[in-house]
């Protein structure tokens, strides 16, 4: 069971309010995620306030696209997904596809920003790029949960 917990990742996804506009959007990152047998250690939904998506983004801050980054990210309601699997960043990003949406419709077009991605900033989802920043993002959206504490059980709780 040590071994189980070990080749397990936490990454953090999150629908962006464009994504959280379309229900077919949140049916299908929801399938993905069964699809691919992550399994959702938690989810909720929230929205930011302009301070909060500054604060996100602040490894971006000073680019030319930040204002409109932090605009959008606070412009309404978002969901928040903890999930678990073996290499559940890179997964994850794989699922959710480039970034720059011109990229994703060609290089990934079955992708989640393949799909419903609209620009480079109303690009429906988001992914953690790391383990190192999958567990500071964990902690932005869920101050409460302890990632050392969910790693470290014997047989990881799956709820
Ligand atoms: S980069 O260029 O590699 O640093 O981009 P990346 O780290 O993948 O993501 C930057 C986040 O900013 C959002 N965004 C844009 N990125 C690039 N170009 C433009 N024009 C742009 N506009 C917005 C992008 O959606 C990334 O958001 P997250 O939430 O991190 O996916």
């Amino acid at each position: 069971t040590a071994r189980l917990a070990k080749a397990l990742q936490l990454t953090l996804a999150v629908v962006k309010p464009d994504g959280m506009a379309h229900p077919l959007v949140l049916e299908a990152l929801h399938q993905k995620i069964l699809d691919n047998s992550f399994v959702i250690v938690k989810c909720k939904d929230l929205a930011w306030k302009k301070q909060d998506s500054e604060k996100f983004y602040v490894e971006h801050a000073g680019r030319f696209f930040y204002q409109r980054l932090v605009e959008f990210m606070s412009s309404g309601p978002m969901r928040a997904y903890v999930l678990a699997r073996e290499d559940a960043v890179s997964h994850w990003r794989e699922l959710m596809g480039p970034t720059k949406v011109f990229r994703a419709i060609y290089t990934s077009p079955a992708s989640l920003r393949g799909q419903f991605g609209l620009t480079d900033t109303r690009n429906t989802t988001h992914g953690s790029d790391s383990m190192e920043s999958a567990r500071r993002e964990i902690g932005f959206f869920f101050p409460e949960f302890s990632v050392e504490a969910w790693m470290q059980q014997e047989e990881p709780a799956f709820r």
